[in-house]
């Protein structure tokens, strides 16, 4: 996919959008925030963090944190703030924040929307926009009810819309594929009214800042890809570099 986009001219050779953009990403569970981060962090050279896969690596690693992580995401509830938010600051001060950086899946509050300014304001740097995905929710559910994702790396595929070449066999790393413990439809719907209380309103918390961008979510995974960029382009037109 990644190759895909860089071949299209939109892509190819452009240094408009340059390599130090500070991105968070929002939106409904299976919005589609993990296939654009994973891509565009390839694209915008400049490294990307999921909280969610952080926690799952926990989850199957059996630490201490994974086991207490586990309880909230198989119930479709937020991890402890304290918890998600000391990965994400150690991950910044490793020289993330400095570098450039996307994040899929934090903030997913207002209070974690605060800590995270807080911490890159020590930082000295600052977000350049919130990218909010914008999908309906019976097309989140088309989403997730074909969702793969890879063992080993942590790709994502879908049995319809970006089936792997070979069956339940990761494209990029060979590893096995299957579906997620917390894509079952309980569960799914439990973290859609999460999603609800306590996500949404970190989209106000943005949109005050100037610094909410509203993408829409629908169409195939390149042309949302497009749009991010395109969108971010004007954004950051003589702001970032
Ligand atoms: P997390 O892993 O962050 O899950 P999520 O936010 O619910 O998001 P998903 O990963 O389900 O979806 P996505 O938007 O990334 O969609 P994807 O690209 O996979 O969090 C899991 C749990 O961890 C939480 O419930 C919580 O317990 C905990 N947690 C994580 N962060 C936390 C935090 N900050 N604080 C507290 N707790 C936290 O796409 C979905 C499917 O659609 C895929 O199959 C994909 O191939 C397909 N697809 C993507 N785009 C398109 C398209 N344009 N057209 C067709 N199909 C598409």
């Amino acid at each position: 996919m990644t190759e895909e986009l860089l071949e299209e001219k939109h892509l190819k050779g452009d240094t408009s959008l340059v390599s130090r953009v500070r991105l968070v990403f929002l939106g409904p569970p299976g919005a589609g925030k993990g296939t654009q981060v994973k891509t565009l962090s390839k694209i915008l050279n400049v490294p990307s963090m999921s909280t969610g896969d952080v926690l799952r690596s926990e989850v199957a690693s059996g630490s201490e944190l994974g086991r207490l992580a586990k309880n909230y995401m198989d119930r479709g509830e937020l991890v402890p703030d304290d918890v998600v938010i000391k990965i994400v600051e150690k991950w910044l001060r490793e020289g993330n924040a400095k570098r450039g950086f996307i994040l899929d899946g934090f903030p997913r509050n207002l209070r974690q929307a605060r800590e995270l300014d807080e911490i890159l304001k020590r930082e000295g740097v600052e977000l350049t926009a919130a990218v909010y995905l914008d999908v309906p929710e019976d097309e989140i559910v088309r989403r997730l009810s074909g969702r793969l994702s890879c063992k080993r790396c942590g790709a994502v595929y879908h049995i319809q819309f970006n089936p792997p070449k070979e069956d339940l066999k990761c494209d990029a790393c060979g590893g096995e594929l299957y579906q997620r413990e917390d894509d079952r439809e309980e569960v799914v719907r439990q973290r859609f009214r999460v999603y609800v209380e306590s996500t949404r309103p970190v989209l106000d918390y943005y949109r005050d800042a100037r610094k909410l961008l509203v993408i829409n979510g629908l169409g195939t995974i390149a042309e949302v890809n497009k749009r991010i960029i395109e969108e971010l382009r004007e954004m950051t037109r003589g702001r970032v570099g």
